[in-house]
């Protein structure tokens, strides 16, 4: 099923400490940003990118897509300070009957078939998310004592992208901002509603760069899959 991607690439990259937006880091030559446009770029059920940019970093973000030849790119609204405001501007900014995909700027390592499994199931059931089964034992801790062992069968460690029927995930939205809810995930605004999201299983590999070790951990990661191209 063919989609649109809502990207934020609006942070600040606060976690990462590099003085600025993370996705301006480079892996192999490019930046974050290019690789996660260019995996979209590439896929041929991707009709359009909407990236919501910080207006003061807007011309630099304009030089990175087209250097990197990117062609898709419909439109790049002023993200907010929240990144659930910056995933409204860009529903804001692309109305459609179609789905769309939210997907974060900083996760260059999705899967293509992953993407695809997401774009049909919110076809068929209006809402479908990214997520790994957690490998870890989960526990409740209160004042540094466990209260109690997590039942890790049912426990998911959730990514993006997620995936909608755009008319139920701008709803979602449009409601959370009306009640002032503020979620961490585009899912949470959805579950608000009362509304079904199904999982979608992703791959380990789709992280977020979020930390310095997390660019290490990329560029390896990187490098494996340059490797079994060539
Ligand atoms: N994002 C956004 N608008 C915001 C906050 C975040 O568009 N107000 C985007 C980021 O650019 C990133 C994605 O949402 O692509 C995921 O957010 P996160 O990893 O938290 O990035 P930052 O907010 O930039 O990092 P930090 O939280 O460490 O400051
Ligand atoms: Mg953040």
């Amino acid at each position: 099923m063919n989609y649109t991607v809502m990207m934020p690439a609006a942070g600040s990259g606060t976690r990462m400490g590099a003085g600025h937006n993370k996705l301006f880091l480079e892996l192999e030559g490019q930046t974050i940003l290019a690789h996660t446009l260019s995996v979209f770029e590439r896929d041929p059920w991707c009709e359009g990118i909407i990236l919501a940019v910080k207006e003061s970093e807007r011309s630099k973000i304009e030089q990175i897509i087209k250097r990197a030849q990117i062609t898709k790119v419909k439109s790049l609204p002023e993200g907010g300070t929240e990144r659930q405001h910056s995933v409204a501007a860009c529903l804001a900014a692309h109305k459609t009957r179609g789905i769309v995909l939210v997907h974060d700027a900083a996760r260059p390592f999705i899967a293509q078939h992953v993407i695809h499994k997401l774009a049909d199931s919110a076809y068929e059931f209006g809402a479908a998310v990214a997520g790994v089964k957690v490998k870890d034992t989960m526990k409740y801790v209160k004042d540094g004592i466990i209260e109690e062992t997590a039942d890790r069968e049912r426990l998911w460690v959730i990514q993006t992208p997620q995936a909608f029927r755009y008319e139920l995930l701008e709803q979602a939205s449009r409601n959370a901002e009306r009640a002032g809810f503020l979620g961490t995930d585009e899912a949470m605004l959805v579950e608000h509603d009362g509304k079904e999201v199904r999982i979608v299983e992703s791959t380990y590999d789709n992280i977020k760069m979020t930390t310095p070790e997390d660019l290490a951990y990329g560029g390896y990661l990187l490098k494996k899959r340059l490797e079994e191209t060539v």
